[in-house]
C-alpha cells in the first residue's frame, strides 16, 4: 500500500525576539505569571516585511533543501494558517510563486491550531489516492497582528513562526512497522465557537478584528478532547502509549501538555516541549516543535511519532506516523 512518508523538515523565525520582560512594558503582567501559568518564556514577532507568505516560503526552502528537492518535484502545496497575508489568494499559491512554481496546485487550510495536523491529514489522503506523489505541508502563522496587545489575557500567549516537511508516497505493508503516516483522526465541534474566535472578518465586519478567547474554558475542554481523539489513534493502530517513542503536542501551554501526558501515562522524557522558546504559534507550533526535535537528534529513523492539536472552532485531532 501507498505510505506518507516525511522526506525533509524546516522551520522558519522572524528575527525579533520578545522575551516575557519585554511584555511588562505593554500589559501589566510579569515574566513569573507567564511562566508559571504557560511555561513560556519567549516569542518571535514579526517584523515589517515579515509575513505568513514569506516565512511559510523560508521553512519550505529549508523543508525542501532537508529533503534533497526542489520546488520542481512538488505537485501539491497546502498551507495551514488562520492569519493569511490576504483575505484571498491563499497563501498557498503566494508561497507556491515565491517558489518559482506554476505547476501543480496549491491551497490554504484553516482549522486554527490543529492546521498543521489536519493539513498532514489531507496531504496523506491525497498521496494515497494517487492525486500527487510529493506534497509540502507547511503551518505558518502572524499571529501577533491579530491580537488586540491591550490584552493581557492573550496577548502574552502567543507568537509567530512556520514549519514545513515534505511528504513523499513510499510503499508501505499495511503494519504499524511502515514508515509514513499510519492514522490520522480528525474532530471538530463548532459549539464551542464562542470560547476562541476572531471578532472580525469579510462577511461580518469587513474587518481582521482581534482574537478572544476564554482561556479556562479551553482549558477545561483541552485535555479530555485530546486525550480521547490519541486513545482512537492508539486503538486503530493497536498499540498502546508504551510504543510511543515520541509525543509532539501543539505548543500552547506546558501545563496542558503536562496534563496530557499524565493522562495517558506518557513519560516526560518522550515529550517534545518547545512552548517557552516560541509561544503558541498555532498551526506552526507542531511542526516547530518536530523540526527541534529532528535537528538535535531526538527524532530518528525509524522513531513512532505521535502528533496532537486542538484549536478554535474547537478543532482537534491526532497523526500517529512513523518517521
Ligand atoms: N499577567 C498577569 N495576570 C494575568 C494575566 C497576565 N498576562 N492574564 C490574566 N491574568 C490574571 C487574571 O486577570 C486573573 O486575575 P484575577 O484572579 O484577579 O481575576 C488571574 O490572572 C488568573 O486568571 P485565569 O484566567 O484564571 O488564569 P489561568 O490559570 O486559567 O491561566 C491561561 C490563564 C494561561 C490563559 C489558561 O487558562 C490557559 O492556558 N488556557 C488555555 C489557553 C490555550 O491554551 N489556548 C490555546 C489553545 S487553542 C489555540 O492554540 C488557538
Amino acid at each position: 500500500m501507498i505510505r506518507s512518508v516525511i522526506k525533509g523538515i524546516g522551520a522558519a523565525k522572524p528575527e525579533r525576539l520578545v522575551k516575557n520582560a519585554d511584555l511588562e512594558g505593554i500589559v501589566e503582567t510579569s515574566d513569573e505569571w507567564i511562566v508559571q501559568r504557560t511555561g513560556i518564556r519567549q516569542r518571535y514577532i514579526a517584523g515589517e516585511g515579515e509575513t505568513t507568505a514569506s516565512l511559510g516560503e523560508a521553512a519550505a526552502r529549508a523543508a525542501l533543501d532537508n529533503a534533497g528537492l526542489t520546488p520542481d518535484d512538488i505537485d501539491l502545496i497546502i498551507v495551514a494558517t488562520s492569519t493569511p497575508d490576504n483575505t484571498f489568494p491563499a497563501s498557498a499559491v503566494d508561497i507556491q510563486a515565491r517558489l518559482g512554481m506554476t505547476h501543480g496546485f496549491a491551497f490554504d487550510m484553516q482549522a486554527v491550531c490543529s492546521g498543521f495536523v489536519y493539513a498532514i491529514t489531507t496531504a496523506d489522503l491525497y498521496i494515497r489516492g494517487g492525486m500527487a506523489k510529493r506534497v509540502l505541508v507547511i503551518g505558518s502563522e502572524t499571529f501577533s497582528r491579530i491580537l488586540d496587545w491591550k490584552d493581557r489575557t492573550t496577548c502574552v500567549l502567543f507568537g509567530d513562526g512556520a514549519g514545513a516537511v515534505v511528504l513523499e508516497a513510499g510503499e508501505g505493508r499495511g503494519l504499524t512497522s511502515d514508515r509514513g503516516v499510519l492514522t490520522a483522526n480528525l474532530r471538530s465541534d463548532g459549539s464551542h465557537k464562542q470560547k476562541l474566535y476572531v471578532d472580525g472578518g469579510p462577511s461580518s465586519t469587513q474587518t481582521v478584528g482581534y482574537l478572544r478567547m476564554e482561556g479556562r474554558e479551553v482549558f477545561k475542554h483541552a485535555v479530555g478532547m485530546v486525550t480521547d481523539v490519541i486513545e482512537a489513534a492508539f486503538s486503530e493502530a493497536g498499540i498502546t502509549a508504551a510504543d510511543i517513542d515520541w509525543f509532539v503536542p501543539h505548543q500552547a501551554n506546558k501545563r496542558i501538555i503536562d496534563a496530557t501526558a499524565k493522562k495517558l501515562e506518557l513519560p516526560s522524557e518522550k515529550v517534545v516541549i518547545t512552548v517557552d522558546q516560541h509561544g503558541n504559534t498555532s498551526a506552526a507550533s507542531v511542526p516547530l516543535a518536530l523540526a527541534t526535535a529532528v535537528g538535535d537528534g531526538r527524532i530518528k529513523q525509524g522513531d513512532l511519532v505521535l502528533l496532537e492539536a486542538m484549536g478554535g472552532g474547537f478543532t482537534w485531532g491526532a497523526v500517529l506516523l512513523r518517521w
